[in-house]
């Protein structure tokens, strides 16, 4: 695989949107020591603990633009399976997905995901950003981080970036630029919390609080609020509620 490395930089994704608008071929690795302005989901922004992935793959894929949002599930399975991967026999238990591209261990967050894309040098290419927790978390967040060192596992960024890099050519690949999205969609869900569980979204207008009843077939979230209405989702933050 092909991996431009570096030390530092503001942002693996902005580099990755930077390199994918001259021009740079796809697919391309982005990863940094440091990022000095990573970028979380709604304009957040994500902490750069040493010795933790800052890593963001260029793709060029070819599905209409809408379809672009299913990247970050395709991400979040590989992240799981290359998380696995890389605990051979040992087990991280709790290790999960929660919609729509955080990485938990339990409740705590253990990595995230986010998807950018532009049409800037020709052809569409799609960022996907992953920073995975291995060394430390950030504190202070206001709600419980985790890192894959005190879950057990010592991994360096880089050795982390092969498997994560395995799993995303094998997952890309069932995706099939969204022909096999039905496939990932079911993995997702396989990797996620359980059917019924006690979920509250906020998409902005307050928390609906309500059970977890899957994934739409565009990969949006279904849940049953308090009235026993269906609602579905394409946007929001989720948070897992006890019980
Ligand atoms: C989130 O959960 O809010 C998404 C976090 C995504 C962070 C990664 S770190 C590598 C890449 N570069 C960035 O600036 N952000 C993503």
């Amino acid at each position: 695989m092909r991996v431009h490395r570096l030390k530092s930089v503001p942002s693996t994704n902005a580099e990755g949107l930077r390199l994918a608008a001259l021009g740079e071929f796809a697919p391309l690795w982005v990863v940094a020591e440091e990022q000095t302005a990573g970028k979380g989901r709604s304009g957040r922004a994500w902490a750069s603990v040493p010795g933790n992935l800052y890593a963001s793959l260029l793709i060029r894929p070819s599905c209409p633009p809408a379809q672009l949002g299913e990247l970050s599930l395709v991400a979040g399975v590989s992240v799981i399976e290359s998380i696995r991967a890389s605990a051979g026999d040992r087990t991280v238990a709790g290790l999960r997905l929660k919609w729509p591209n955080d990485i938990l261990v339990g409740t705590a967050k253990l990595g995230g995901i986010l998807v950018e894309s532009t049409d800037a040098g020709g052809s569409r290419a799609a960022v996907i950003g992953i920073g995975i927790n291995l060394a430390g978390h950030p504190e202070g967040l206001g709600r419980a981080a985790t890192d894959l060192a005190h879950e057990g596992l010592t991994l360096t960024p880089l050795k982390m970036l092969d498997f994560l890099g395995a799993s995303m050519d094998t997952w890309l690949a069932i995706w099939d630029d969204g022909r096999g999205f039905a496939t990932v969609r079911q993995a997702w869900q396989d990797r996620g919390g359980p059917m019924g569980e006690a979920l509250s979204v906020n998409t902005g207008n307050g928390p609906v609080a309500g059970r977890y009843m899957g994934l739409g077939a565009n990969g949006e979230l279904l849940l049953e609020d308090e009235t026993g209405e269906l609602r579905r989702y394409t946007f929001g933050d989720v948070t897992v509620l006890a019980g």
